[in-house]
């Protein structure tokens, strides 16, 4: 199983900034063996970063896209149109879900898109702190999973990979608070408890990776917790030395 170490740059940088910003990530970053880099920038750099990009260091991601292949859909990316250019899409962020009120449904039909156009999704999924707080943390995971990879088949599921961030450790939300890798680990077993129910023994292929104000003082204890097979990064890819010094730790994790 590969390492992932995806760096989620959401709505930052300008064209011009990614190009710059990306040239010095490629001059750094030395991937080992066995570990797959992948960035997601804004959706306007995509396209010019995918010609700028050395596939053997790092492959590109999506942050978004639509459900549909090609239609009457105002505003939306089909995913379709992203052939090509990505290889990875992440799907169900919870800036999606509860920001613009992107519903279990709608991420069921990206999920199933992606797989669809061979780009592999990265479904998030995440209880809210008041989930947490009522107990409901396991519950919201299993129906986040069995919705979202309803529309996939049993040959496909292994396309998917599984981003568990709790929404309240995300660095951006108010009073974001460190998860402990306690926390972290009951969740990626009832993750990975539900992937084994539902798909049997060979759901153990499918990536799990955590994220949540991840920095590389914490990488190396999140990176440990048995099941976990990477990292989502937000705040910390923006910063090359913060994103090289991660991937160094989950170079020294790996051997
Ligand atoms: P963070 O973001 O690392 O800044 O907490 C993670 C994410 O939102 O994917």
């Amino acid at each position: 199983m590969k390492t992932y170490i995806v760096g989620n740059w959401k709505m930052n940088f300008t064209i011009g900034e990614s190009s710059i910003y990306l040239h010095k990530l490629l001059k750094r970053i030395k991937p080992a063996k066995g570990m797959q880099v992948v960035i997601a920038p804004s959706p306007i750099a995509l396209q010019p970063l995918s010609l700028q990009i050395d596939r053997k260091k790092m492959k590109l991601s999506a942050q978004n896209c639509c459900g549909k292949d090609f239609g009457a859909y105002t505003g939306e990316t089909a995913i379709a149109q992203l052939r090509g250019i990505v290889d990875y899409c992440i799907v169900g962020h919870s800036e999606r879900r509860y920001v613009f009120g992107e519903t279990d449904n709608m991420i069921k039909e990206k999920v199933a898109a992606c797989v669809r156009n061979n780009i592999t999704p990265i479904l998030c999924i995440g209880e809210t702190e008041s989930e947490k707080t009522f107990g409901e943390t396991a519950d919201v995971l299993k129906d986040q999973i069995e919705t979202g990879l309803a529309d996939v088949s049993a040959e496909d599921f292994k396309k998917v990979i599984i981003a568990y961030e709790p929404v309240w450790a995300i660095s951006s939300v108010k009073g974001a608070k460190l998860a402990s890798p306690d926390d972290i680990a009951a969740s990626i077993k009832t993750i990975r408890g539900f992937l084994e129910k539902t798909y049997g023994k060979d759901a153990k292929d499918i990536p799990v990776l955590f994220g949540g104000s991840v920095n590389p003082d914490n990488a190396g204890a999140y990176l440990t917790i048995p099941g976990v097979n990477g990292l989502l990064i937000g705040g910390a890819s923006l910063i090359a030395d913060q994103f090289n010094d991660i991937i160094d730790v989950a170079k020294r994790v790996m051997s």
